[in-house]
């Protein structure tokens, strides 16, 4: 564990950091461009020029390890004058279009210009050697080529982590630039990431571009519910919509990255298709209702097939999209207040899901294992058995919370199984299984609901509502709430108290809390989860 001094600041840190790792633990930015901590050290940019008692040329942050004794000066007039004449030579042939440009708000140019160059050009502006812009890359992706900054990190990320290695530098001197290999396209599962890499407006997302500027969004800390590994995320949104999805560091899941269709899954929470209010069936068709009468008549139907056939009349059958609370809630709601016991859990995929090694899990659920450890799915067969009991009559009453029967189980069977029953859905979206409702609760997509999903690696991570859901909806544990109460339970308070309860009640939970679980995530308990063989956290 060496011990440095930086800027003045005496800092003991772990062994192997480098010079922009330590200073950033004592508080220091060292600026820098081509440096990126998932990628390898390029040192191409020179930006990080700091300097180092003993040494007599200024040295590079990124490439010098911080060892015993060392003492580091990043602010002294030396380094200030290396980092302006750096920017100074960066900025030669750059386009100044900055008040066009869609990095605005999070361009380590300007940013850095600010902070470190603030000189006067003596370039003019005709001077500059034009190259091209919107270069189309592929589906996710334009580049603009006069204002690449030549740093590397879009190159190492296709060489180093998809190993695509779409991207190259070529040409020489003031010519150089970025561009496609002969007859390649960046379209690989994960082409969004050179975006958030590039640090600067070279490259943009097609998806994101001029369509808000970032400093009108909010950030929201939560998690990818598009597959079973939950990566990590920030929200980006306002006034309710959702304008973008990026990764947020987690090392333990996804370090700095995710997939393009999990980042671009944002979409899909923000259709026609989000059902505004509570719906009732009518004579001939859906009548919107309120909130009470809703509830009201959903607590009727199931008080009135527990005394009419008994408890093992009632079934209910939670898609792994739920959360952790949302599925406890549901199971505690009809156990206790109904007595009812086929609780099943449903994680469906399609039978081709894809599935690689970086990331990506072939299970397109967030919470499979989440189930699991609440004891609603073990084989998988447990949703089969309950709708085989809906089909035969002897289940009357079915709850179906967060799950498309018919895409999982075909139009056929759920038309013979759900013809005869009743059925109380909550759900975000309508989709072919609404029509089979008589009761349906609007409730919150992952984005606007807190909980927890658990990944397949056993992990328990949060999910944080960055805005309420859309029209009369709630969410999903609000909804169980009304109904509970309804049928005489306990009104809970709030999303932590049912939580709490839950990690009381089953054991795989046990200890947990959410300030332990925090942005990144705890595992469950220790014996309680056994990786899939082979599969270990990505
Ligand atoms: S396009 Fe961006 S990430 Fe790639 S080399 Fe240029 S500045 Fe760096
Ligand atoms: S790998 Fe899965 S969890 Fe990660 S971004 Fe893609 S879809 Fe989302
Ligand atoms: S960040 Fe160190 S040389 Fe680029």
């Amino acid at each position: 564990m060496p011990t440095l001094e930086i800027d003045g600041q005496e800092i003991t840190v772990e062994n192997g950091l480098n010079v922009i790792q330590a200073a950033e633990q004592a508080g220091i930015e060292v600026p820098h461009y081509c440096y990126h901590p998932g990628l390898s050290i390029s040192g191409n940019c020179r930006m990080c020029l700091v300097e180092i008692e003993k040494m007599p040329k200024l040295q590079i942050g990124c490439n010098t390890r911080v060892s015993d004794g060392m003492v580091v000066k990043t602010n002294s007039e030396r380094a200030k004058q290396a980092q302006a004449a750096v920017l100074e030579f960066i900025l030669i042939n750059h386009p100044i279009d900055c008040p066009i440009c869609d990095q605005a708000g999070e361009c380590k140019l300007q940013d850095y210009y600010m902070l470190y160059g603030a000189y006067t050009s003596e370039m003019g502006l005709e001077a500059k050697v034009h190259k091209r812009k919107v270069i189309d890359l592929g589906p996710e992706v334009v580049l603009d080529e006069e204002r690449c900054i030549l740093c590397a990190r879009c190159t190492r990320f296709l060489d180093e982590v998809t190993k695509t290695g779409e991207l190259g530098i070529f040409e020489r001197g003031d010519h150089s630039r970025i561009s496609l290999f002969p007859g390649k396209k960046l379209d690989n599962p994960y082409s969004g990431n050179v975006v958030d890499v590039c640090p600067v407006g070279a490259l943009t997302s097609k998806d994101f571009r001029f369509k808000s500027r970032v400093w009108y969004l909010e950030k929201t800390p939560s998690m990818c519910t598009r597959c079973a590994t939950g990566c990590n995320i920030d929200i980006y949104h306002r006034q309710g919509e959702i304008y973008r999805f990026r990764p947020r560091q987690n090392p333990e899941v996804n370090e700095y990255w995710m997939c393009d269709e999990g980042r671009n899954s944002y979409k899909s929470f923000q259709q026609d298709s989000r059902i505004p209010n509570p719906l009732v069936r009518g004579a001939s068709s859906f009548e919107v209702a309120s909130w009470a009468d809703a509830v009201k008549k959903a607590a009727h139907i199931l008080l009135q097939a527990k005394e009419e056939h008994g408890p093992a009349a009632i079934a209910a059958i939670v898609g792994a999209k739920a959360t952790n609370e949302e599925a406890f809630l549901v199971s505690r709601l009809l156990k206790e207040r109904v007595g009812a016991t086929h609780i099943a859990g449903l994680s469906w995929s399609p039978a081709d899901a894809f599935q690689d090694d970086i990331l990506i899990h072939a299970d397109k659920n967030p919470n499979t294992q989440g189930l699991k450890s609440l004891g609603l799915l073990n084989g998988g067969g447990e949703a089969e058995a309950v709708l085989s009991a809906v089909e035969n009559g002897s289940v009357k009453v079915l709850l179906v919370f967060g799950a498309d029967l018919v895409t999982t189980f075909g139009r056929e069977r759920i038309d013979k199984a759900l013809g005869d029953a009743t059925v109380i859905l909550l759900d975000t979206d309508y989709n072919e299984t609404t029509e089979y409702a008589d009761v349906v609760l609007p409730i919150g997509a992952a984005p606007e609901t807190d909980g927890t999903c658990t990944n397949h690696a056993g992990r328990v991570q949060r999910l944080s509502a960055a805005f309420p859901p859309p029209g009369e909806a709630k969410v999903g544990w609000e909804a169980l709430a009304l109904l509970s109460t309804q049928l005489g339970g306990p009104d809970s308070v709030s999303i932590s108290d049912v939580f709490g309860e839950l990690t009381k009640t089953v054991p795989a939970f046990a200890g947990l809390t959410y300030g332990k679980i925090g942005f990144q995530g705890a595992l469950l308990a220790e014996g309680s989860f056994t990786p899939e063989s082979g599969e270990t956290e990505s």
